[in-house]
């Protein structure tokens, strides 16, 4: 049994109501049930972590180094194309993880092609909406088979 981290950053915790053309009519806490059900039937665990803060996702990420997180999978939401210290957080603790957005970020404004992420991450999701958290669930769960030996 592996301990994975689903981490989602600002704006994700209105999902639900916010632009639900976008992002779906699916709440953050259905779509992290569903992704827990899916790590649970691969026999891991999976934690959650959302926040409005940079700082706080990066701690979080600090404090995944010492927890015995095996793998994370991330939607940073805005912080995406802004913020290198979540992707400098991503490197200290050279942790694998999988990127994963809601929508199709390529079909949308061109601010929102740039990612500081993709080129460190395992592989990335985009535009498969809620049930891009539960598939990076699974490839995680292949990868850290693989990884065990199984
Ligand atoms: C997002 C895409 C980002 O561009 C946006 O800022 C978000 C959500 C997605 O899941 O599609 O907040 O990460």
């Amino acid at each position: 049994m592996a301990r994975l981290l689903l981490l989602n950053g600002p704006n994700l915790n209105l999902l639900g109501q916010r632009e639900p053309e976008t992002y779906g009519a699916a709440t953050l806490e259905a779509l992290v049930a569903r992704a827990r059900a899916t790590a649970t039937a691969a026999g891991h665990e999976l934690a959650d972590f959302q926040s409005n803060a940079e700082h706080e996702l990066v701690e979080r990420v600090h404090a995944a180094r010492k927890d015995g997180t095996a793998f994370l999978i991330v939607n940073p939401g805005a912080f995406t194309h802004t913020s290198i210290a979540l992707r400098d957080a991503l490197l200290a603790v050279a942790l694998p993880f999988i990127e994963v957005h809601l929508s199709n970020v390529f079909a949308r404004e061109t601010f929102r092609h740039h990612s500081y992420f993709t080129d460190i991450a395992v592989g990335a999701i985009f535009g498969l909406g809620g049930a891009g958290y539960e598939l990076a669930v699974r490839a995680a769960a292949e990868r850290l088979a693989v990884r065990a030996g199984r």
